[in-house]
C-alpha cells in the first residue's frame, strides 16, 4: 500500500487500528467466557466446546441420585428397569415398566406432604431424567445468521487493504479467503456438533483458522502500510520479486 495517496493510507491505517482494537477485545472475551469458566471445571478446550454444543449427556440428575444419595431405595433389578427405561427415551409410553417403583420405592417420602423433590407421577419423575444437551437449536440458529451475516463485512474491509498490498499474489490469495472459510467451517460444525460429539474439533480448527487468517492479513496490512522498507526485506520470501523496496532503490 506503501504507493497509495495520503488519504487511502489514513483511511486504512484507522481501520487497521479500530479492527485490530475489536480483534483483540474479541479474543479477551472469548477467553472470559468460553475457555477460563470450563478450565475451572477441569475441562480442556476440547471438552468445554462440546459442552457448549453436545452438552454433557453423560449423566442426568436421576441417575446420578440414584447412584448416590437414593441408592438404598432401589433394588438391582429396579436400577436395570429404570436405566431401560431412560435408554428408550424414557417415554410415556412406556412408564408402565418403571410404574411400580416410582409409587412404591419414592412417592412414599416424595409425595405432597414428604421430601423435595415431589415425586408421584410421570411428570415428575420424567423431569429428573434432563439431559445437559447444550446450546438450544433457537439460540444456535440466531447466532449463526448474526455470525455469518455481521462478522465477513469485518472480513471484507480487512481484506479489501490486504489485496492491495505487495506481498506474493498466491500467497495473498489463500490467506485473504481463510477468514471467510474459517467462519463458514466454525458455524457448519456448531450444528454437526449438536449431534456429533467430535464436530466439537471442526470448531476448534474453524475458529483457528478464522483467527490466524485474520491476525496474519491485520499484521501483513500493518507492516507494509507502516514499516521501513528495509525492514520488510527481511520477510523478503513472501513479497514478490518484482517489487523494489527503498533498499533496493538505493
Ligand atoms: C425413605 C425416604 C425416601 C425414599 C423412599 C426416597 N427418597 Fe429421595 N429423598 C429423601 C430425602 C430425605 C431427601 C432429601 C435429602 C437430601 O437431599 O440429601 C431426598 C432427596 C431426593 C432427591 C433430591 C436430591 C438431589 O440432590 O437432587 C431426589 C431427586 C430424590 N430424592 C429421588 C428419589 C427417587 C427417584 C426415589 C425412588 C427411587 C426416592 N428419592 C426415594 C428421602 C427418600
Amino acid at each position: 500500500m506503501r504507493n497509495h495517496t495520503l488519504s487511502e493510507k489514513a483511511f486504512a491505517s484507522a481501520v487497521l487500528i479500530v479492527l485490530g482494537i475489536g480483534f483483540f477485545l474479541a479474543f479477551v472475551y472469548l477467553y472470559a467466557s468460553e475457555i477460563e469458566p470450563h478450565h475451572q471445571k477441569g475441562q480442556n478446550l476440547l471438552k468445554g466446546v462440546a459442552t457448549t454444543y453436545y452438552g454433557d449427556r453423560s449423566t442426568n440428575r436421576l441417575e446420578s441420585v440414584l447412584h448416590g444419595k437414593m441408592a438404598e431405595n432401589v433394588s438391582r433389578d429396579e436400577l436395570v428397569k429404570i436405566h431401560k427405561w431412560i435408554e428408550g427415551g424414557a417415554t410415556k409410553a412406556d412408564f408402565a415398566q418403571v410404574e411400580p417403583i416410582v409409587t412404591q420405592n419414592c412417592a412414599s417420602c416424595h409425595d405432597a406432604a414428604g421430601d423435595p423433590p415431589q415425586i408421584t407421577n410421570f411428570e415428575q419423575f420424567h423431569a429428573l431424567v434432563q439431559f445437559d444437551t447444550g446450546v438450544e437449536i433457537h439460540t444456535l440458529a440466531r447466532m449463526s445468521h448474526v455470525h455469518l451475516l455481521g462478522i465477513p463485512l469485518l472480513f471484507f474491509m480487512l481484506g479489501s487493504f490486504f489485496v492491495r498490498t505487495r506481498w506474493r499474489e498466491g500467497f495473498k490469495a489463500v490467506l485473504v479467503v481463510m477468514p471467510f472459510f474459517g467462519v463458514l467451517f466454525d458455524i457448519a460444525h456448531w450444528w454437526i456438533a449438536k449431534r456429533y460429539e467430535s464436530a466439537a474439533l471442526g470448531i476448534i480448527f474453524g475458529g483457528a483458522t478464522m483467527g490466524l487468517g485474520f491476525a496474519g492479513q491485520w499484521w501483513l496490512t500493518a507492516a507494509d502500510l507502516w514499516l521501513p522498507d528495509r525492514l520488510l526485506t527481511r520477510l523478503v520470501w513472501i513479497l514478490p520479486k518484482t517489487v523494489t523496496t527503498g533498499e533496493d532503490a538505493a
